[in-house]
């Protein structure tokens, strides 16, 4: 991107310890190409010197309202015009204070003032202070002006306590900025999505299971949400966080994730179904572990029931969308399926391309939906690929309004 063409994040910094964790945000904030503008208070400064934020975010740092050359470098009215998102990390009990008072007696408080950008605020202190009632009341005073906060995380306090207070990981504050800043074109759909892979077991201690490793489906829920969905999670065992915000509901083997589904579906309205769920079971897992023997063993496996489909039988005005993992004629099978089960659209990928499939952090895809029309996309990452899905959703949904 130029850098003129990069949208700015104000970058506000007050005096916690928490301070540290607001470097390694600044840097996250430049690769995901933001231009960020830092504003130190006094007393952030006698934890971080404005010179790392500088470096960093390769801008002079704002600090003063009175110095000259400062005004004229950076001017606090450019700062609270030019932000997108005015972002505060940490955030002290006292800026939340001066905030919800309405003072300005410095930089960071007058440019605060100044701004029409959305605010988040992210708090850091100790739990003390955080559950005290004024901070409690100063905090749902601003809520109701509009301003978005961040709860806190809980655990080791720098202050020797455990508990709510911690600012929360640097990628979780990245991650609800891209979500302030995205349009918000899914707000009236209620996502239901399946990721990862199934595990059925064998004895006590082994299971079948596949190379899905869900990063797709997780894609797909942090896209949503982004976009301002609602998003149930209905996730296999992968070791992938969710994303902040998702309703997550764990299933392991393919019935529980049936199931799972099945109870979720009357909600939802649309079905991204990502999830590779396994095509068989082993007839009888048997109750103490398998002994190694001399001979071969065999293994019965029974099928599991198509989830999909027994969707796509009374999907009743929602969209459907399945994927289809495919190792030979890929469109030739990613359409059959796309009839058989009844669905608005089908992801297809070839997994023996390079750079697609499972375990892969980009997807090379091809969609084809229900009037035939195919599409083949070019690689990208798997997050850019839930994009185009649901600009699709979006064209299938017009489309049946007309
Ligand atoms: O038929 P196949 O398993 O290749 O179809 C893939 C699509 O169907 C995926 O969207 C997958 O999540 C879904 N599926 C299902 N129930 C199964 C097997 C696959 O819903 N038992």
């Amino acid at each position: 991107m130029e850098p003129e063409e990069r949208p700015t994040i104000a970058l506000g910094v007050t005096g916690g310890i928490a301070c540290y964790k607001a470097v390694e945000l600044v840097r996250l904030l430049v690769k995901e190409g933001f231009a960020v503008q830092v504003v130190m208070t006094r007393e952030a400064m006698e934890f971080v010197t404005p010179l790392t934020f500088q470096t960093l975010s390769g801008r002079p740092v704002a600090t003063e309202t009175f110095s000259l050359t400062q005004e004229s470098e950076i001017g606090h009215i450019r700062v609270a015009d030019e932000a997108k998102l005015f972002v505060i990390a940490p955030a002290t009990a006292n800026i939340i204070g001066k905030i919800a008072a309405g003072i300005a007696d410095d930089l960071l408080t007058t440019v605060l003032m100044a701004t029409r950008a959305p605010v988040l605020i992210a708090p850091s202190m100790n739990v003390h202070m955080y559950e005290h009632p004024i901070l409690q009341d100063n905090i749902r005073k601003l809520k109701g002006l509009g301003y978005h906060f961040m709860e806190p995380a809980e655990g080791y306090l720098a202050c020797g306590y455990e508990g709510k207070g911690r600012l929360p990981e640097p990628e979780d504050i990245v991650e609800e900025i891209r979500r302030r800043l995205k349009k918000k074109d899914l707000i009236d759909e209620k996502l239901l999505i399946t990721a990862g892979p199934n595990q059925e077991p064998l004895d006590p201690v082994r299971f079948i299971s596949n190379r899905s490793s869900g990063k797709m489906g997780y894609a797909l829920a942090r896209i949503g949400l982004r976009r301002g969905a609602q998003v149930t999670l209905i996730s296999g065992p992968t070791a992938l966080p969710p994303p902040p915000g998702v309703c997550l509901v764990r299933a392991t083997t393919a019935a529980e994730m049936r199931e799972a589904v099945l109870q979720e579906f009357p909600q939802a309205t649309a079905v991204l179904m990502a999830a590779a769920v396994a095509d068989y079971h082993p007839e009888q897992p048997i109750g103490r572990k398998l002994k190694r023997a001399a001979g071969p063993i065999v293994l019965k496996l029974k099928p599991n029931p198509d989830i999909l489909r027994e969707l796509g039988a009374r999907k009743n005005g929602r969209i459907l969308i399945g994927f289809a993992a495919e190792t030979e004629e890929l469109v030739a099978n990613a359409r059959k399926k796309l009839r058989e089960k009844n669905l608005d659209l089908i992801v297809a990928n070839d997994v023996t391309q390079e750079g697609s499939g499972f375990e892969s952090d980009t997807n090379v895809a091809t969609l084809l939906d229900r009037r035939g029309t195919v599409r083949s996309l070019p690689l990208m990452s798997k997050e850019d690929l839930a994009e185009r899905i649901f600009d699709y959703l979006l064209m299938l949904r017009a489309e049946s309004s007309q």
